[in-house]
């Protein structure tokens, strides 16, 4: 109870660090790191070429899906097809096993609209 008190007065403050509408694009990717660091940093390396139990996310804005050397994807995510433009990464964010039925990726499901523009701004200063 206590740790999960901490972990989200660390998240509301590093969140309350964005102005609201005119975040600029830094407090964007600090706010975004900080949810990475939640909730994706347990099997997303940020290293250009390591894998961990997920595929490097370096560069993932842009790249087409499945395309990271040396990872097992998924059959399904092989076969998806689509490129990780900010719209699908949206969408995956959102409900990654409605996009890709099948992936191996665990659930997640970050519906705030705020929550994605900083976990995107984020990605996105991954190159
Ligand atoms: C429990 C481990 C786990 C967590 C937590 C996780 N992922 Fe993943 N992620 C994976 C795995 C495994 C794959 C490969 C899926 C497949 O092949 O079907 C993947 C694939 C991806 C891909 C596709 C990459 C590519 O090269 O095609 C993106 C983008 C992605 N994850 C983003 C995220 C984001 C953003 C978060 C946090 C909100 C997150 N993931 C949380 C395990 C995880």
């Amino acid at each position: 109870m206590k740790t999960i008190l901490l972990a989200s007065l660390a998240l509301s403050s590093a969140l309350a660090v964005v102005p609201s509408v005119q975040a600029d694009e830094k407090a964007m990717e600090a706010a975004g790191h900080q949810l990475f660091a939640h909730h994706c940093a347990a099997c997303h390396s940020l290293d250009t070429s390591e894998n961990a139990f997920g595929p490097s996310l370096f560069g993932v804005v842009g790249r087409p899906a499945a395309s990271v050397p040396r990872f097992a994807y998924s059959k399904a995510m092989q076969a998806s097809g689509i490129t990780w433009t900010e719209d699908n990464l949206r969408k995956w964010i959102t409900d990654n096993e409605a996009l890709v039925p099948g992936t191996r990726m665990r659930h997640v499901a970050i519906s705030d609209p705020a929550e994605q523009d900083y976990l995107i701004s984020f990605l996105r200063s991954l190159k």
